[in-house]
């Protein structure tokens, strides 16, 4: 019987082995192209308290209190995750504890930013975890997150299909059904959760987040020029970033 993975695939050996060897893991948040535009949308961060929801190696709370924050925590579901961000790590001014954004608790007013980097699409209730946090925000804090872009998640698998001269296509099925999506990525059958733009947008702003940025993340010019095989994300976009604030 096939069995189905649970959630925390980060703590699946094969799985974690392959995700080390991504360039975003091996060089950092250079390694990762949305990164300049990720870069645009967080504001200063001098001074700030952060979370960092589903830090992974923890390469952004690093980075962040490079830039002056005052304290990162940084949160992850898996133990291999969490393990390597310690490991990686020489600042007491950053927490790393394991955690699940399904069913996170935060302290009220605590944080002057709450980032995320593509883990929201692993979860079953986005709309709690955006109450949580806007909750665990001061009046004016900021969120900023990045996704899998829905258009991408609804995109068919493996992501393309030759069309009759043999050229990728990427069809999407399914947009407005919500809910599971399953994919094989270092591991069969990882689960992920399919959200509108419409429903992502709607659960920050019924939370009472005011929008401030949406971006819908495709490689530049210089970017594919420097590493051509980013040019098929242009065909689709890949990622949505989203910058809120309470
Ligand atoms: C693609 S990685 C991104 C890691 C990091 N933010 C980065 O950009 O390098 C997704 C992360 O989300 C974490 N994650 C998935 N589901 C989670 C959950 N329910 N609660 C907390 N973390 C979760 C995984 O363990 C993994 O570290």
């Amino acid at each position: 019987m096939e069995s189905i993975l649970a959630q925390n695939v980060y703590d699946d050996p094969d799985f974690f082995a392959g995700y080390s060897r991504l360039p975003r893991q091996v060089h950092g948040l250079d390694g990762a192209p949305e990164w300049p535009a990720i870069r645009d949308m967080l504001p200063p961060l001098a001074g700030k308290r952060i979370v960092d929801l589903g830090c992974g190696f923890g390469w952004a709370s690093r980075w962040m209190r490079e830039q002056g924050a005052a304290a990162v925590l940084g949160l992850d579901l898996s133990d291999n995750m969490v393990r390597r961000a310690k490991a990686d790590t020489r600042d007491a001014a950053i927490e790393y504890r394991i955690a699940d954004l399904e069913t996170l608790e935060l302290p009220e007013a605590a944080f002057d930013l709450a980032y995320s980097a593509l883990t929201l699409h692993y979860l079953r209730d986005f709309g709690r975890l955006v109450r949580v946090v806007h909750k665990a925000l001061v009046p004016g804090g900021g969120f900023v997150f990045t996704i899998e872009h829905p258009i991408f998640m609804a995109a068919a698998h493996p992501h393309w299909i030759a069309d009759e001269d043999g050229r990728k296509t990427w069809p999407v099925n399914g947009y407005s059904i919500e809910g599971e999506r399953r994919t094989d990525w270092f591991a069969r059958g990882v689960l992920k959760y399919h959200r509108t733009i419409g429903t992502t947008l709607n659960s920050l702003i019924g939370a009472g987040f005011q929008i401030r940025r949406v971006e819908e993340f495709s490689p530049t010019p210089g970017q594919i020029a420097r590493a051509p095989e980013l040019a098929e994300e242009v065909e689709r976009p890949m990622l949505l970033l989203v910058s809120a604030c309470r």
